[in-house]
């Protein structure tokens, strides 16, 4: 079941954040994107937070600014739902396209995000830290209309 995220998923929410990402956000500023409607979601499984996203959007352009799925529960289709979660809820708010960046190693998500119909857009060169430098950031874009 995917639902809205309320402030009581922030620990739960955390969890998966620092399981599944190499930099994971700070608890601070999810808790801040907690504080708006509409904007974070998380994906329960037997009775269990296993993953979230979190969706901006500003006036006719949406951005995925996060997504994860607890490493237990990846390659179930979660992550396909939650992102297929975060299209409607850009295309219900009327937004124009959905925007993300990507680290250019995760083929994972790239393979997700192709599936869904997102084309590559551009690049921000060195743009993430990783355990031994820096590596691009791909932007990828999903026009709703
Ligand atoms: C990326 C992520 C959200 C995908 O979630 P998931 O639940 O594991 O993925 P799903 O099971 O829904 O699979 C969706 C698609 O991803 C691709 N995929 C999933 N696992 C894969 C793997 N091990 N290798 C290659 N592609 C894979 C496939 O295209 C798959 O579609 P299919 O099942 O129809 O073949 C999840 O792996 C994750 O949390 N990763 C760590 C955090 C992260 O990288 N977030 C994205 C930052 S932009």
């Amino acid at each position: 079941m995917i639902r809205a995220a309320e402030q009581s998923d922030l620990e739960t929410m955390m969890q998966v954040e620092q399981a599944a990402h190499s930099h994971p956000w700070a608890a601070s500023i999810m808790q801040r994107y907690l504080a708006k409607p509409n904007v974070c979601w998380v994906l329960e499984y037997q009775q269990r937070v296993v993953a979230h996203a979190v969706v901006s959007v500003i006036a006719d352009q949406a951005e995925l600014l996060t997504i994860a799925v607890h490493p237990d529960y990846q390659g179930n289709g979660f992550g396909k739902q939650m992102a297929q979660q975060v299209i409607e809820v850009a295309s219900a708010a009327a937004a124009e396209q959905l925007f993300l960046e990507v680290r250019e190693s995760n083929s994972t998500a790239i393979a997700l995000y192709e599936y869904l119909g997102f084309c590559e857009t551009g690049r921000r060169r060195s743009y993430y830290p990783t355990a031994t430098g820096r590596e691009d950031a791909l932007l990828f874009a999903l026009p709703l209309l």
